[in-house]
């Protein structure tokens, strides 16, 4: 059982993907935490660049490199690699910790979608399954894609569009700080031990309500542009196509749009919403031309 107590050493927790959207937040709130070590595993370790924060070799593709990755640690935060073989890989690093070891989750909301032997599933299974204790959480869209230019920023900037395979559908965008500070409890508090956490921000919102609130806090026309599913996917394949368009037809059928008060509950404060989110973050999104 992860302590915090400086008597019993440490308490030291790996973060998966600490350079990621819900890694950078995770790993700063569990530093303010005297007596918590955080090792931020990272494919690419000499990048983690977060004061205070151990860089630590984890890679998917590296099995050779878990066994190090993980000595020693109480608690794992798992970014859930999305690819076909996840549910192994999961298993099989969740293998290499020690039993009492706490582990974390980073899975979807509505993860049961497809059924129990869709993929989703199987990974969250391969953590039930796995005899640590454990935690789940399924979040909602993460706002934080409106502001990555892997996704939305640039056309939002440059083009003033938020092209999304959308209908009528409405999704319940969280803000990933959220998502850090309920993990930051499942790691380091008890009472959250099988829990499955469906994670929301405050409330559902359409694409072209999204639009509309980002316009706002950008300082520039942003309109919704709705995409056929397949025009959404076009240039990726294999296991990202698939995983993409099924996310997408997720959308359509709602998975997303419901809300939830799990931030608040486990939180104690309730979950940021997009307005808010976007007046932090406004500035990355104003035109570039
Ligand atoms: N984005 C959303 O709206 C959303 C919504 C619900 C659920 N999710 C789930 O949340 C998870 C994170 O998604 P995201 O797109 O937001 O990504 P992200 O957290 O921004 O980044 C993914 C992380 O994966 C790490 N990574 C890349 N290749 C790796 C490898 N070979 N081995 C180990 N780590 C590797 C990267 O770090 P390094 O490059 O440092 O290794 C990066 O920090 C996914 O499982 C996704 O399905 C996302």
């Amino acid at each position: 059982m992860p302590s915090t107590s400086t008597e019993a050493g440490p308490t030291r927790v790996l973060v998966t993907g600490v350079r990621g959207k819900t890694g950078v937040p995770l790993a700063e709130l569990l530093l303010a935490h005297p007596g918590v070590e955080v090792r931020g595993g990272s494919s690419d370790p000499s990048s983690v660049d977060i004061d205070g924060v151990r860089p630590t070799a984890f890679s998917w593709d590296d099995p050779a490199g878990w066994a190090a990755a993980t000595a020693g640690v109480d608690a794992v935060y798992v970014v859930r690699p999305d690819r076909a073989d996840a549910p192994e890989l999961v298993g099989a690093l969740l293998a290499e910790t020690s039993p009492g070891t706490r582990i974390v989750l980073l899975s979807e909301q509505d993860a049961d979608y497809t059924g129990a032997d869709g993929w989703a599933p199987r990974v969250e299974r391969a953590v039930r399954d796995s005899g640590r204790t454990w935690t789940m959480l399924r979040p909602s869209w993460f706002m934080q894609v409106l502001t990555d230019p892997r996704f939305y920023r640039d056309q939002i900037a440059d083009t003033g569009q938020l092209p999304f395979p959308g209908a009528d559908a409405q999704l319940a965008w969280i803000d990933a700080r959220d998502i850090a500070a309920v993990a930051e409890r499942a790691l380091l508090t008890d009472g959250h031990a099988g829990q499955v956490y469906e994670l929301t921000g405050p409330e559902a919102l359409t694409l072209p309500r999204t639009a509309k609130l980002i316009s706002a806090a950008a300082g520039h026309p942003v309109t919704h542009r709705e995409l056929t599913i397949d025009e959404a996917v076009e240039g990726s394949s294999g296991f990202d196509r698939f995983l993409f368009a099924l996310t997408f037809e997720r959308v359509h059928a709602g998975s997303f749009s419901v809300v939830t008060d799990t931030v608040q509950r486990v939180t104690g404060r309730p979950a940021r919403s997009l307005q808010a989110f976007l007046a932090d973050t406004a500035p990355t999104l104003k035109r570039t031309t």
